[in-house]
C-alpha cells in the first residue's frame, strides 16, 4: 500500500517526496508506506482550509447542505464497514469486532452531528424599547486536529463531525503509529461531496507535521488527544497565537466496586473497561477499587476471565490484540516490574504470551496487579496497557478519597445496588464522566466527554462539543 496526503481535495505526495513505514503490530512487519507531511505541506493545507471557509461551496452554502453531506458520510462508513474494520485491525491491531464497532461509532458521529448542522442558533437578549440585540454562532474557522493511534477512525470522526457541522474546515494530523483509517475518512468525506479544502489529512511525525500545525499562526482552534507532555507542548505553541485548545490527555480512571454489586455485571464491566483495545484507551478503567468483603471473589473471577482470554492478531478477532508498538510494549513491561518492586502481586498475566500465531507481534497478557496501594506508581501513572491495578477499601469515604487521589479525572465507574452510595460518589468524584453499573455506554457519542485535572479541558462528543467549534458574535441594534 502506498498512501498520499489529502490537501485541497487532491491526493498528493509530501512536498519533499518523503515517506514513512507503518507497521502491523500483530506481525511486527510493514503494512504501508505513507507520505510524510512537511511544514510546507501543513502550510498549504491551512491555506486550503481558509480558502474553503471563504468559498461559495462551503462558507456560502446553506447549513442543511452540510447536514446532508454528513448523512452521506455516515452511510458510506456503514457501507464499507468490513473494509475499514479490516484495515483498522491491521493498522492498530485491535480485534475485528472492536474495529467494526469503531466504524459504526464513527458513522454515528456524523449522523448525530448532521442533525444539528442547521440548528446552531443564537439568542435574542432583551435590552428594552428601541433595541434589538441578537447573537450569531459563527464557525470558529480552521480547526487543527492532532489525534492518537488508539482509536483512529473513532477519534478522527469525533473531531471532524462537530467541526464540519459547525461550518469549520479541518486539517487533521493522524498519529504516525496508525494513520490508515483517518486517511480513508478524508477520502470518504471528499467522495461524499465535501468541497476541496474542507477536510485535509496530513499523516506525519509529531515533532514535524504535528508541531508545524499546532504552531501555525493561521489555525483558529486546536483539538489534541494524546499524552500529557505533548499536550502541554502543543498548548504552549497554540498560546503563542492565542489559539484555543481542546485537550484530551487520558487518565487513571477508577472502577469502584461495593460488596452489594451485581457480580456478574461487574466482572464483565470491569474486565472490558481495562482489556478493551488492550488497555490502550484514554478512558480505560485502569484502577479497580474493591470493597474488602468482595475482594477475594471478584479477583478470583477476574483472574479466571483474564486467563481464559485469547490474545492474537487483530484480524483473527481474538479477545485481545497486540500493543501498538514495541516501544509501548516495553513501557508496559517496565510498569509491571515497577509494580512488583513496589510490592504488588501479579494475580494474572504479567508477561508476553507465546503461541503459534503470535510471531513477532507486540503481544502482552491481560494482567492483574493485586495488593496495590493508592500511592504506588502503578496506581498513579497511566500505563496504557492491559494492566489493572487492584486496590482495596472499606467504606464510601475511603473509596472517594482513593478515587480522587489522582492527577487525572476522566471517567469513574461505580458498581453497587445501593442508590445512596452511587449518588454520593457521583456527586463527589472529580471526573468528567461517571458511570453507575455500566462503563462507557458504547461509543458515548451523545455524552459530553472530557477531563477534570490533568485529563484535560474542553469537551468532545455530545452537543457540548459544539462550543469549541463556534464563536459567538453579538449584534446590538438601536432603532428608536
Ligand atoms: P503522543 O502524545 O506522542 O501522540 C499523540 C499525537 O501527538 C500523535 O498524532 C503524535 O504524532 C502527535 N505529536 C507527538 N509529538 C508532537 C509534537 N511535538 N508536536 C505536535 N504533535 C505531536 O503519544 P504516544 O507517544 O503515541 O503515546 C505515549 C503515551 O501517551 C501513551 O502511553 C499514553 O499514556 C498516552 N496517550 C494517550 C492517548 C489518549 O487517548 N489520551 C492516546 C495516545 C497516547
Ligand atoms: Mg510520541
Amino acid at each position: 500500500m502506498n498512501e498520499q496526503l489529502i490537501i485541497d481535495g487532491q491526493r498528493v505526495d509530501a512536498s519533499d517526496g518523503g515517506t514513512f513505514e507503518v507497521c502491523d503490530p500483530s506481525t511486527g512487519g510493514p503494512l504501508a508506506a505513507v507520505a510524510k507531511a512537511t511544514k510546507a505541506d501543513v502550510d498549504r493545507a491551512v491555506k486550503a482550509a481558509h480558502a474553503a471557509l471563504e468559498s461559495k461551496a462551503w462558507g456560502g452554502a446553506p447549513p442543511a447542505e452540510r447536514g446532508r453531506a454528513m448523512i452521506r458520510i455516515a452511510q458510506a462508513l456503514r457501507d464499507r464497514v468490513e473494509e475499514l474494520a479490516t484495515l483498522e485491525s491491521r493498522d492498530n491491531g485491535k480485534p475485528l469486532r472492536q474495529s467494526r464497532a469503531d466504524v459504526q461509532v464513527a458513522a454515528r458521529y456524523f449522523e448525530f452531528f448532521a442533525g444539528i448542522a442547521d440548528k446552531i442558533m443564537g439568542n435574542t437578549i432583551p435590552l428594552g424599547p428601541g433595541y434589538l440585540d441578537y447573537t450569531v454562532r459563527e464557525p470558529i474557522g480552521v480547526s487543527a486536529q492532532i489525534i492518537p493511534w488508539n482509536y483512529p477512525i473513532q477519534i478522527g470522526a469525533r473531531g471532524l463531525a462537530p467541526a464540519i457541522a459547525a461550518g469549520c474546515t479541518v486539517v487533521l494530523k493522524p498519529a504516525e503509529d496508525a494513520p490508515m483509517t483517518a486517511m480513508r475518512l478524508g477520502e470518504i468525506a471528499l467522495e461524499c461531496g465535501l468541497p476541496p479544502g474542507v477536510v485535509n489529512v496530513l499523516p506525519g511525525m509529531g515533532p514535524e507535521a504535528g508541531a508545524a500545525l499546532a504552531s501555525h499562526p493561521d489555525i483558529n482552534q486546536l483539538t489534541f488527544t494524546g499524552s500529557v507532555p505533548v499536550g502541554i507542548a502543543v498548548a504552549k505553541m497554540a498560546a503563542d497565537n492565542v489559539v484555543p485548545v481542546v485537550m484530551e490527555l487520558g487518565g487513571k480512571s477508577p472502577n469502584i466496586v461495593f460488596a452489594d454489586a451485581d457480580l456478574d455485571l461487574t466482572v464483565q464491566g470491569v474486565a472490558n473497561a481495562i482489556f478493551q483495545n488492550a488497555g490502550q484507551t484514554c478512558s480505560a478503567g485502569s484502577r479497580l477499587l474493591v470493597q474488602r468483603k468482595a475482594h477475594d471473589e471478584l479477583v478470583a473471577r477476574l483472574t479466571e476471565r483474564a486467563a481464559s482470554m485469547r490474545v492474537g492478531p487483530g484480524v483473527s478477532d481474538p479477545d485481545m490484540g497486540p500493543i501498538i508498538s514495541n516501544k509501548q510494549l516495553e513501557m508496559i513491561e517496565g510498569y509491571v516490574q515497577i509494580g512488583k518492586g513496589e510490592g504488588a502481586h501479579v494475580a494474572a498475566g504479567g508477561a508476553r504470551p507465546s503461541g503459534p500465531d503470535l510471531g513477532r507481534g507486540f503481544f502482552f497478557q491481560p494482567t492483574l496487579l493485586d495488593r496495590v496501594s493508592p500511592d504506588m506508581r502503578v496506581a498513579q501513572e497511566e500505563i496504557f496497557g492491559p494492566v489493572l491495578a487492584i486496590i482495596t477499601f472499606d467504606d464510601v469515604e475511603e473509596a472517594i478519597a482513593i478515587a480522587n487521589r489522582s492527577q487525572y479525572g476522566l471517567v469513574a465507574g461505580v458498581w453497587t445496588r445501593d442508590i445512596n452510595k452511587a449518588m454520593t460518589i457521583a456527586a463527589r468524584i472529580k471526573s468528567g464522566q461517571v458511570y453507575i453499573n455500566t462503563y462507557g455506554a458504547g461509543g458515548g457519542v451523545e455524552l459530553p466527554f472530557g477531563g477534570y485535572k490533568k485529563s484535560g479541558y474542553g469537551r468532545e462528543k455530545g452537543l457540548d462539543s459544539l462550543a469549541s467549534y463556534t464563536q459567538i458574535k453579538n449584534v446590538c441594534v438601536r432603532f428608536a
